[in-house]
């Protein structure tokens, strides 16, 4: 039976939740994407609550998301810019979240380019702090919505055998994807070059791939990552030509998984890199928009439980 209630303060990771956290989340997204889609989006649940978006980090996706989610709950969602922010006069991240808690937020929502970054700062506020991607830790939110894109396709995540493929390294995303499809009982495949595999990989239960072919072979979800050059300090790759030769999607290698098979991508993409453009595009096997629209069903989930924070519960 599904649990009602989410008994965490914080969503920090994907780490730590139980399957019943992860399908009340999505059970409450699944509800969501409906009124998403109606004329009147708005609903009054969080009238009177306010949500801070503090993004260290470049985001489209996630920080537009975040603030429709708040605003069609009824929030008062504010988005700090960090570029036009005293972080310019060398406020710490710790002195800036204390500046916007001493206003009252009822959530911050916080992306950082450090791993851990977030979870410091959820120990020093006193509302609750969801983690919209730090460093290549993780990015809960993500795995979330890719999970409700791919429930509502496929009807279940237990039993799929799915591939993540590309720059796992620096991956936030392949984290907390891996975390939830192990959790969910999925089967989960890294394909990827040797240089973009970080040797923590083995323990987190997953089997590795070199050789792409091999890696889609009979897989029922593929889900491509970014190449994040931002990242990269030295040569991962030889070159853009030879990376989409190895490693990029392709209708050839596609034909390597099965005929009814997703398509994945977190975005933003690099085309041409890790994805062929004409493939992206393809919306018989591409569900790249849809998991944008699952984004905002999914982030409403998440400021709902947390906002409410009906639980009382610690992170
Ligand atoms: N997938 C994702 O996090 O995209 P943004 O960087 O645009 O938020």
């Amino acid at each position: 039976m599904t649990q009602s209630v989410f008994p965490h303060r914080h969503l920090l990771g994907i780490q730590g939740l139980t399957p019943q956290h992860i399908t009340m989340l999505l059970d409450l997204a699944d509800g969501y994407v409906e009124q998403n889609r109606a004329a009147d989006k708005k609903k009054a649940l969080l009238r009177g609550r306010t949500v801070i978006n503090l993004f260290y980090e470049s985001s489209t996706r996630t920080r537009t998301s975040f603030e429709l989610a708040g605003k069609r709950l009824g929030a008062d969602v504010i988005n700090m810019q960090v570029s036009a922010s005293s972080v310019n006069k060398g406020e710490t991240l710790i002195d800036t979240a204390m500046t916007l808690t001493a206003m009252h937020p009822d959530v911050l929502v916080v992306r950082h380019s450090d791993s851990g970054a977030v979870q410091l700062l959820s120990q020093k506020v006193d509302c609750a702090v969801i983690n919209a991607g730090d460093g290549s830790h993780e990015h809960p939110t993500q795995a979330l919505l890719d999970a409700l894109t791919i429930r509502r396709r496929k009807g279940r995540l237990s039993g799929l055998l799915v591939a993540i493929c590309g720059d796992v390294l620096h991956s936030r995303v392949a984290r907390s994807n891996i975390h939830l499809l192990n959790i969910m009982g999925a089967q989960v495949r890294v394909v990827a070059p040797r240089t973009l595999v970080p040797a923590t990989m083995s323990r987190l239960g997953v089997e590795v791939f070199h050789d792409m072919r091999e890696g889609l072979k009979g897989c029922d979800i593929i889900m491509m990552l970014r190449v994040q050059n931002e990242r990269m300090r030295g040569n991962f790759i030889p070159s853009i030509r030879e990376y989409f030769h190895f490693f990029g999607l392709d209708y050839e290698k596609l034909g390597q998984a099965k005929a009814d098979a997703l398509i994945m991508h977190p975005g933003p993409m690099n085309r041409g890199v890790e994805i062929d453009s004409d493939l992206a595009d393809d919306y018989e096997r591409s569900v790249i928009r849809e998991q944008v629209e699952m984004g905002v069903a999914v982030r409403m989930a998440c400021l709902e439980v947390l906002a409410r924070n009906y639980t009382g519960g610690t992170a």
